[in-house]
């Protein structure tokens, strides 16, 4: 029997392979209409969403709210000093209020367990905006990138260099569904969760590597990614991960055993200097502003899909 669908997208594989497709399909489809200038069609009129921030964000945020207007809704900010979930107020009780006033709720929060009890909660769905855990609408615009620029997903060798991170949960859950090579190069001590790398490698869909050699891990990528060596939440570890990270700055060195056709992402925000230079970020291969502008566009998708649109 079909698995039910489900209302909320907290991880990338809450969906299978043919949902997060038909998704990207639909996000290059309204990514076409909105670019040319059609301001027509508006699925999301008269609804509203209640975006709860915890952590800063730009893309996130602006992502989010442009792209949810631009289709005829309303979008509301709620910054960290608003909602102050679990202190001001309950999870279980922001996710019911909530869910009588809002059509979807996005949410990017510290801890994973506080949007699992959100969407727990919530009658609407729950889109998750970044967690300690994961950032599954990165990823989908990643994918989305990726396809544009590539032509696919599959069969890809994807090379992410840095911290195994959120970024790196949503790559193997990514990969726990869609075929492709997915290598985390990281320092020993700093890989992603066990767990989520044994549900990967069991899926037994993609080739997973964890590796603390990125110039081996590189070469014949088709994308070689970088992200902050500190995440949200982890500022005061900055200083030491920089020592800890040495060798792992993604630099024109790295780029050229990684060869011609290796693409540059970066989810941003980029601390250029650190864990990327300023020369491979500026480099025409990389790719990084029209990833970024693809957050909207696959979010959108993903908003049309959970509210049935
Ligand atoms: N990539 C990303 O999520 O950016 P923000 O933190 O600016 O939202
Ligand atoms: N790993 C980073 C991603 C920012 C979009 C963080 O969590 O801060």
């Amino acid at each position: 029997p079909a698995k039910a669908e489900p209302k909320d997208f907290l991880h990338i594989s809450d969906f299978d392979k043919a949902t997060i497709l038909k998704i990207l399909d639909r996000a290059k489809e309204v990514k076409a209409l909105i670019k040319s200038g059609e301001r027509t069609y508006l699925p999301f009129k008269g609804k509203t969403m209640a975006m709860i921030f915890a952590k800063p964000s730009m893309r996130t945020r602006v992502s989010f709210e442009t792209g949810f207007f631009l289709l005829g809704g309303h979008a509301l900010y709620l910054g960290p000093n608003d909602i102050q979930m679990g202190k001001r107020e309950e999870t279980r009780d922001v996710a019911r209020v909530l869910s009588r006033y809002n059509d979807v709720i996005m949410a990017r929060l510290f801890a994973h367990q506080d949007i699992l009890d959100l969407a727990k909660y919530s009658t609407i769905p729950v889109i998750n905006g970044l967690t300690d855990y994961n950032h599954p609408c990165q990823i989908m615009a990643d994918a989305l990138t990726i396809i544009e620029h590539i032509g696919q997903l599959e069969g890809t060798k994807v090379v992410y260099v840095g911290d195994g991170n959120n970024i790196v949960h949503s790559w193997l859950l990514l990969a726990s569904v869609i075929p492709f090579h997915f290598v985390c190069a990281c320092p020993k001590g700093f890989e992603p969760d066990e767990k989520t790398v044994e549900k990967a490698r069991q899926a037994g869909i993609s080739k997973i590597e964890i590796t603390d050699d990125p110039r081996e891990a590189v070469k014949g990528a088709d994308v070689v990614y970088s992200d902050v060596w500190a995440s949200m939440g982890q500022k005061e570890e900055a200083a030491h991960r920089r020592q800890v990270f040495q060798g792992f700055q993604v630099d024109k060195a790295l780029m050229e055993i990684a060869g011609p056709k290796a693409y540059f992402l970066h989810c941003l925000p980029a601390e250029r200097g650190v864990e990327v230079t300023d020369e491979v970020i500026e480099a025409p291969n990389s790719i990084v502003f029209a990833q970024a502008e693809n957050r909207m566009h696959a979010q959108n998708a993903v908003m049309l899909h959970v509210l049935g649109l």
